[in-house]
């Protein structure tokens, strides 16, 4: 996730750029960069760090020009650096470019304008677009021919982009195009602005655009013209913001939790993208690749993280189980680095981390590759001390992740380990083709699942929360990997409400702390796993013959449980070993409307960090 911004008027533009993307910085900080056109050429100016760091070198020597382009960087293809900060541009420099989202087809792009002749200078998937402006420029470059090679540079483009492009020879014009990741365009008084999100623009105006996927636009000092890609004319409907400063770099949520949840069908997508052969069905992680003398004397996985991401590591533990029958232990990684672990050439480590940045977890894969282990990383940062230390990374896409309770990095590092579980099942042999395609194409429908949860349940989640807000015990309970997401359910809700709740596995409450669930204790029975369906039946029987208020999670089309339970949410009809992704949600969103009815600070809750880099 990055951010972008642009500005064409009367005043100086690399002011402007810099104030917009500092309103930007919520997603993605690690370089920034601008382009102004500055008398008769454009000159871009970019560093790594953040966008302070290009203020400071700036300093009384921002480059003058009324019309520019902007960009804060969230690191996907490339480390970041300076040479990968955008703007980029083609060989000759005549045509800049800012992007946010993923090219996902950029090395087959790349290696085609390769053997045409340019050259490329950064690692980034981004480059792509001015070489391809560049190439259709070419014999173009008539009237209009600008707006042609761009139509047809993102013609060819696939995967998700908010893209801004100038040329040298046209300076009075910014061409923008969107499909599938955010581009708002802000109408001022003979001047003109777009950024990645409403808040970039509000300090100049309120009157907004909001381009659909598939629209590009045309902007100029004195208008705006949208267009579909295929160039047919669109009039767009002229919006008023009345938003107060408070909601800003939250695009509209009063919490970053609460906006996070909100981004995970995005993330899911994201983490997918670039990673699914579409003709077959088949996962390829292009970041590495295991050979089969390396798999066949393969003993062990072993998982190691910390918080969120060891539970995201207990789901995995089951799905690599399943698909690839290798055995998977896990580990806190606390508990991993001082218990003398039994890691070797023969085990794979896999660590799991958002910030990739966490001393235990960190310390745990210096501990695993100290003993011969080859180590992969799951994690949501970029050039992260995990991601450099570590021997491959698997990279979730779930972008800046603010609040400090995790919640759509939980999910896209449960994506990430479907698509390990895929491949390594591939390639042992225990996972067929035809059964890696049909749950390629359920993990593919999970994004649409989660808006559909978002709708139907989010305001009953909200009324509950309140209604069991002044509780002292919240239980969760499953079985398998129910019992799994029961223990990222509870988390959450102490980490943000705190309210005392416990995960148990259903089977294991009575003999243990059944004595606990009295009158009105509420217990949510999460009851998605087939295959332990009746036992879990059994095990609900057993908190509601002690009175417990019951709030199950199970299929849509389930009868039976609403005869035996108080509430039912019911979820999408998935495999039983995807159905995670899906009923985390209701119980992130339950922790949320529990926290923000008992007044607490949600984003940053008592005594937690967002990364605790001290063991
Ligand atoms: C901290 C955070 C948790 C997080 C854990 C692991 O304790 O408060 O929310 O799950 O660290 O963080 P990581 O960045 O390694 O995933």
């Amino acid at each position: 996730m990055c951010g972008i911004v642009g500005y064409i008027g009367d005043k100086e533009a690399a002011p402007i750029l810099l104030e917009n993307l500092k309103k930007l910085e919520y997603r993605g900080y690690d370089s920034a960069g601008l382009a102004v056109y500055n008398r008769d050429k454009i000159e871009v100016r970019k560093a790594e760090g953040r966008i302070s760091r290009l203020e400071e070198i700036l300093k009384g020597e921002e480059p003058k020009g009324s019309a520019g382009i902007g960009h804060t960087r969230w690191a996907t293809h490339g480390r970041p650096s300076d040479i990968n900060a955008h703007p980029h541009a083609d060989c000759s420099g005549e045509f800049v470019v800012v992007h946010n989202g993923i090219i996902e087809n950029y090395l087959e792009l790349k290696e085609w304008l390769e053997s045409r002749g340019h050259t490329f200078r950064s690692e980034t998937d981004t480059e792509v677009l001015p070489h391809l402006v560049e190439e259709f420029y070419k014999g173009n470059s008539s009237n209009g021919g600008f707006e042609l090679a761009v139509r047809e540079a993102i013609g060819r483009a696939e995967g998700s982009f908010a893209v801004a492009i100038m040329s040298q020879r046209e300076p009075d014009r910014i061409i923008v195009a969107r499909k599938n990741s955010p581009l708002i365009i802000g109408l001022g008084d003979g001047e003109n602005f777009f950024a990645s999100d409403i808040p970039a623009l509000l300090a100049w105006t309120k009157k907004v655009i909001v381009l659909d996927d598939g629209e590009m636009a045309i902007l100029t000092r004195d208008g705006v013209r949208v267009s579909t890609f295929d160039g047919d004319l669109v009039t767009k409907d002229i919006l008023d913001i009345k938003w107060g400063p408070g909601l800003i770099e939250k695009g509209g949520y009063e919490h970053f939790m609460l906006k996070e949840i909100h981004e995970e069908p995005r993330a899911i997508r994201d983490t997918l993208a670039g990673r699914i052969n579409g003709r077959t069905g088949e996962v390829t992680l292009e970041e590495f690749e295991l050979d089969a003398d390396y798999i066949r004397q393969l003993k062990k996985i072993s998982i190691v993280a910390c918080g969120t991401a060891y539970h995201a590591g207990l789901v995995g533990k089951r799905v690599i189980e399943k698909l690839a029958r290798v055995p998977v232990e896990v580990e806190l990684a606390s508990e991993f680095r001082y218990s003398d672990p039994m890691v070797g050439p023969d085990v794979l480590t896999i660590v799991i981390s958002q910030s990739g940045e966490t001393a235990d977890t960190l310390a745990g894969l210096r501990e695993a590759k100290a003993r011969g282990s080859r180590v992969l990383a799951i994690t949501n940062v970029v050039g992260s001390s995990v991601a450099r230390e570590a021997d491959d990374v698997i990279y979730t896409w779930a972008g800046p992740e603010i609040a400090v309770a995790s919640t759509k990095a939980y999910v896209a590092q449960l994506v990430s380990l479907y698509l390990f579980g895929i491949y390594l099942g591939r390639r042992t042999g225990t996972l067929n083709a035809s059964d890696s395609k049909r749950l390629v194409e359920e993990i593919r429908q999970l994004p649409q699942h989660v808006d559909m949860l978002f709708g139907r349940h989010e305001e009953r989640v909200r009324d509950f929360a309140k209604e069991f807000a002044g509780c002292e015990d919240v239980f969760f309970i499953g079985r398998g990997l129910d019992y799994a997401v029961s223990m990222e359910g509870s988390l959450k809700l102490k980490e943000v409400s705190y309210i005392r709740a416990e995960a148990y596995a259903a089977g294991e409450l009575k003999h243990g702390t059944l004595a606990l669930i009295i009158r009105g204790v509420p217990v949510f029975a999460l009851a998605t796993q087939l295959d332990v369906y009746e036992k879990m039946l059994s095990n609900i029987k057993e908190v509601k013959a002690r009175d417990a208020t019951v709030i199950a999670l199970a299929f849509e089309g389930d009868e039976t449980i609403g005869k035996l339970v108080d509430y039912v949410i019911h979820i999408p009809r998935v495999d039983s070993l995807l159905t995670p992704v899906l009923s985390v949600v209701p119980l992130q969103l339950f922790a949320y409307y529990a926290a923000v009815a008992r007044g607490c600070d949600v984003d940053k809750p008592r005594n937690l960090a967002k990364s605790v880099t001290v063991e």
